[in-house]
């Protein structure tokens, strides 16, 4: 069978639920200033959409954090492959992420990050798949929760393709 994707959630919903997502982050941090920390390479397409969406001042920043490899599981190892380029010292930090699925990336990640003394730190994602979580981690703002299905688009990849879909799909007739 050869591969194809299965649209999840339609484009149009997801620009909707990301305008609603930076309405109540703006909301929440009436008065403050946002430090985004994109995880790359899959939260650059969200928080690029949803930092449009913030009405607060925002800073933006990124960083490279690994637990996977070119195919649909986790290894379990994390690794920082490209670190911040500035101090999270008194910032009010909002991670965003594409997914959280075992929450191992995000659990080791919170935790380097909270030593570096940010003001608040909340951690934001597209979506999460929460049947499939191995360490707890907190999530304050979650687009959808999703079934445990492998997707792709909106930033997210099956060995590195498919990142530049503008939906949320499942890619079908992978063996
Ligand atoms: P975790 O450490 O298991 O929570 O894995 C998080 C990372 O795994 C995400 O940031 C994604 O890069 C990747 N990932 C997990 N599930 C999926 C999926 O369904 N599609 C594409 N990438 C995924
Ligand atoms: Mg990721």
């Amino acid at each position: 069978m050869s591969e194809t994707v299965r649209v999840m959630i339609p484009e149009e919903d997801v620009t909707k639920r990301i305008e609603e997502m930076g309405r109540q982050i703006s909301e929440d941090y009436a008065g403050k200033q946002v430090h985004l920390i994109c995880i790359l390479k899959g939260g650059v397409f969200f928080a690029c959409e949803l930092a449009k969406q913030i009405t607060v001042p925002v800073s933006i920043d990124f960083m490279s954090v690994g637990s996977y490899g070119d195919g649909t599981s986790s290894s379990g190892i994390v690794k920082i492959a490209k670190d911040l380029d500035e101090t999270l010292e008194g910032k009010e930090v909002l991670v965003v992420e594409d997914i959280i699925d075992s929450g191992r990336t995000l659990s080791y990640l919170l935790e380097v990050l909270r030593k570096r003394e940010p003001k608040s730190m909340r951690l934001c994602t597209l979506l999460d798949k929460p049947s499939r979580r191995v360490r707890e981690v907190k999530v304050d703002y979650i687009g959808y929760k999703i079934p445990d299905e492998f997707v792709v688009g909106y930033g997210l990849d099956y060995k590195q393709k498919y990142r530049n879909l503008p939906y949320i799909g499942v890619v079908e007739g992978v063996e």
